[in-house]
């Protein structure tokens, strides 16, 4: 499975370090490449000798001895399918979770945008300590995965928590995350987020309070699964794949129309305004002496409602077409996108869901429930309620956002 993948092992200083070896050795006969990055302090563990034996691969330590024109901290995370650091240290721990980058280890840690996988191993009053907890927290709500420690004998002479887990886990997760960089091979996905500003005039506008944050992790969700990625979305984000910048209601449409072709699928997690301004100002309004004043608002155009009627007028077009060539043979298409919408509500939040799946004729409805202050707009973590056009639900319980938009793309991606 894993033939010709290339892995990335980080190795620390920790007498963890020489387990590591028969790792090595399991992925390289599995048909991996393996290179090994070790920081010096792992190397009073392990040799270089062995390392570059079992990796059939240099050993990289130090950042300023590129081989080529790009730095070695550059080419070693554009190599690389997967990075896996183990064992992991309090001590790098801390840094990639701080973002600093002072050793060949840790500055590909910074530079890297693929999967991360962290297997720590230290004294178990270490692996108690406040801080070392909070790094770790920081590094799973950015998506890093991480492997915890087993409690046993610890070679400090501890017993307790703090163990390297079992090479076999560590096997287990990176054959699982390469697994899953191929979920969404070859498809093309379309997302949407954040608030549309409808302007009232060059100054001023109308919008909500939509951070974008849930659209943004199914986008990043959805690379990692190996898709084709355009986020369209009214905020400024870098990120590895494509993003359409947009403003209203109405550039959100354009974008989305014009993406729509050869999309796989198109999921609608931008809060759109349901209303713009008749006529935005050209000029800056001016305050008067009226006590108040009317804005004269027109409804927006349904961005989700109008794809649904696209793909479902394409889908008798072509049927249409197959019954005039008689073409009984053809294969039926599968319809294509599949169109996911949201549901913000703040009461009913499931009638109101059912509701509206029938009234948009999307394929399926990401539900939640604003009236909640831990959840939702603005916050890191959601609950949802995924639901299809039979009605039936599936509950996701509340997690980091990452962590539910992977739920979501693997949902809508089985069924
Ligand atoms: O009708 P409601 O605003 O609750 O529907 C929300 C869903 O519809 C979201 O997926 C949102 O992106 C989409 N929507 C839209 N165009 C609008 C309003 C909402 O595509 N004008």
């Amino acid at each position: 499975m894993l033939q010709n993948k290339h892995i990335l092992i980080g190795i620390t200083g920790g007498i963890a370090a020489y387990k590591i070896l028969t790792l090595i050795r399991d992925f390289k006969k599995s048909g991996a490449e393996v290179k090994i990055l070790a920081t010096p302090n792992a190397l009073n563990f392990v040799t270089k000798l062995t390392l570059q034996n079992l990796s059939q691969n240099e050993v990289f330590t130090n950042e300023f001895t590129p081989k080529n024109w790009k730095p070695e901290h550059i080419s070693l995370a554009d190599w690389a399918d997967i990075m896996l650091i183990a064992p992991a240290s309090a001590n790098t721990i801390g840094k990639i979770a701080q973002g600093i980058a002072d050793n060949l280890l840790t500055s590909v840690a910074c530079a890297f945008s693929k999967k991360i996988i962290i297997a720590p191993a230290m004294n178990v009053n270490m692996w108690n300590n406040q801080a070392v907890q909070e790094n770790i927290n920081t590094l799973q709500n950015r998506g890093i995965e991480i492997l915890s420690p087993e409690s046993g004998f610890l070679a400090c002479g501890y017993i307790g928590k703090g163990r390297l887990c079992s090479l076999e886990k560590i096997y287990n997760a990176v054959d699982e995350a390469l697994n899953y960089q191929q979920l969404l091979k070859g498809k093309k996905v379309v997302i949407t987020s954040g608030g549309t500003i409808e302007e009232i005039d060059p100054v001023r506008y109308i919008s909500n309070y939509s951070s974008g944050k849930m659209g943004l992790a199914l986008a990043k969700s959805a690379y990692d699964m190996g898709a084709e990625v355009v986020l369209i979305t009214t905020k400024d984000i870098e990120a590895p794949f494509k993003i359409v910048k947009v403003k209203s209601a109405i550039d959100m449409q354009n974008a989305v129309n014009e993406e729509y072709e050869n999309s796989d699928y198109i999921i609608m997690a931008a809060a759109v305004a349901d209303y713009r301004v008749k006529e935005r100002a050209q000029q800056k309004m001016k305050k008067g002496d009226e006590e108040t004043i009317t804005l004269e608002l027109v409804k927006n155009p349904d961005i989700l409602i109008e794809l649904c009627k696209r793909r479902h007028s394409e889908a008798n077009n072509k049927e249409i077409l197959r019954c005039a060539q008689n073409d009984v043979f053809a294969e039926e298409s599968q319809t294509k996108p599949i169109i996911v919408g949201f549901c913000a509500e703040s009461e009913n939040l499931l009638e109101n869901a059912k509701t509206k799946i029938d009234k948009k004729g999307c394929d399926y409805l990401i539900a939640n429930d604003i009236s909640r202050n831990d959840i939702g707009f603005g916050a890191d973590e959601n609950e949802v309620y995924i639901i299809n056009k039979k009605g039936d639900i599936n509950k996701l319980e509340k997690a980091p956002k990452n962590v539910i938009a992977r739920k979501i793309l693997e949902c809508i991606n089985i069924k």
